[in-house]
């Protein structure tokens, strides 16, 4: 897919939400879902597969290493699995996009295969920190070099003979917990991953389903090289992070009532959930099932009055990628909103406390950054203006939210790259009532 840096979303204000939609699959569950079925044995079908530039990068990124790949069409994807030792080195440097989830785990899982790999990225991927993968890593015999400032392109000198390791995770990272089970599965003796506050488990999850034995002790994570992983059905809900703009834009525009069908509400996952009813919104819990070893439901949120909190800091690593749209949420909420212990917001696909302090304030919003989190004196007027997402798809879509009670019209400059995860956020927004055009 191209990319159009200069894509621009024009809001006009006000306006309420409704109606009844499904936000499209999970992007955590649809990368892993491609890199266990491949290594797989057996053909593995993943239906609700999220097609969005990430997810395409790592299905790319396996395709190029030998593996047969059908789909997506209409969310299907049908995968040859390889099996564990299958993958067949690439022709040339796997370039993967915007993508951190796929540079991440994809950099454990080639640690150890008996070839080598460059992976590339654009200039956001490409300013990310890989240190917290390579580092751990580079303990269990893996052979990575990164460019000075520990960043990629990695050029990854395969390693056949890693040894496990015993690793205390210095951030909450589940990237970085990932990535070692991935090499873990390949290592000699044990790999045990312990985290310092719970993240997504995924990862685990799916290891797990695909019959590959992963334990948990506490906080510990543990894996060894003698499992093998059968091919799956894989369902995959829709996409909490992508279901947040809407639970916070119900919530914040005047007699809204928005209900998000099948979303995956996984407790490592929920944390927006949580953050929002402590401010007050009404999200309600429909229709609680399973599938596929995931918890899902209809989350049905109408509008309500919200006001300031302290977000508790246990919940950080449980809404991470639900900060941006949680600062609009806080610029309408009565009274002081504080953030803190959030600092890994400053290195996503965004500094997200800078880009989102300095719209807000284009805005006309009392928004203080901080160095770990964010300070916003929220329930005052919010202007129109012309706002920049700096290519980060989750700004982006932020700031369009922002309009539902904006009292003047919004640009947002930067806006192709809401394509790496939602590409069908204009138009099922706008079928749920915000004025949104795209000029590209
Ligand atoms: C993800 C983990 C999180 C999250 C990212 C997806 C994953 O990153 O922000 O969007 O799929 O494992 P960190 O591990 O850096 O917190």
């Amino acid at each position: 897919m191209t990319m159009t840096h200069g894509t621009l979303f024009k809001l006009q204000p006000g306006g309420s939400l409704q109606g009844e939609i499904r936000v499209p699959g999970d992007k955590s569950m649809s990368h892993r879902s491609i890199m266990l079925g491949s290594l797989a044995e057996g053909v593995t079908r993943v239906r609700g597969f999220l097609n969005a530039e990430d997810a395409i990068s790592t299905l790319e990124a396996f395709r190029a290493m030998g593996v047969q790949i059908e789909g997506p069409v209409n969310g299907e994807v049908t995968i040859h699995g390889v099996g564990k030792h299958g993958l067949k080195q690439p022709e040339k440097p796997l370039y993967l996009g915007n993508s951190g989830t796929s540079m991440r785990l994809l950099s454990g899982l080639l640690s150890a295969q008996p070839f080598d790999t460059v992976l590339t990225g654009d200039k956001s991927l490409e300013s990310r920190p890989m240190r917290r993968v390579t580092e751990p890593l580079a303990l269990m015999g893996a052979r990575i070099e990164t460019q000075p400032n520990g960043t990629a392109p990695l050029h990854i000198h395969g390693n056949p003979d890693l040894q496990g390791i015993d690793y205390l995770m210095p951030i909450a990272s589940a990237q970085v917990k990932s990535c070692l089970l991935l090499a873990g599965m390949f290592a000699g003796g044990v790999t045990r991953v312990t985290e310092p506050a719970p993240t997504r488990d995924h990862t685990e999850r799916m290891l797990n389903g695909f019959g590959y034995p992963v334990q948990r002790e506490g906080a510990t994570a543990i894996i060894d090289n003698s499992g093998k992983l059968t091919s799956a059905e894989i369902d995959v809900p829709s996409d909490i992070s992508s279901a947040a703009f809407f639970l916070v834009g119900a919530s914040i525009a005047p007699d809204s009532d928005v209900t998000l069908r099948h979303v995956g509400i996984n407790p490592t996952r929920t944390g927006v959930i949580d953050i929002l009813r402590l401010m007050g919104a009404n999200i309600e819990l429909l229709n609680q099932r399973e599938v596929g070893g995931e918890p899902v439901a209809d989350l049905r949120v109408r509008s309500a009055v919200l006001h300031g909190i302290e977000i508790p800091e246990d919940l950080v690593p449980l809404a991470i990628d639900e900060f941006p749209v949680l600062f609009v949420a806080a610029a309408c909420a009565g009274g002081r909103t504080v953030l803190t212990g959030a600092k890994e917001l400053r290195v996503k696909e965004s500094d997200r406390i800078q880009v989102m302090a300095d719209g807000l304030q284009i805005l006309g919003v009392d928004a203080q950054p901080t160095e770990d989190g964010m300070i916003i004196q929220g329930g005052g007027p919010i202007g129109g203006g012309e706002v920049d997402s700096h290519g980060d798809h989750r700004i982006a879509m932020s700031f369009s939210i922002a309009a539902l009670r904006a009292g003047g019209e919004i640009t947002i400059k930067d806006c192709a790259n809401v394509n790496t995860s939602f590409p069908e956020f204009a138009q099922l927004a706008r079928h749920l009532g915000l004025q949104l055009s795209v000029l590209k």
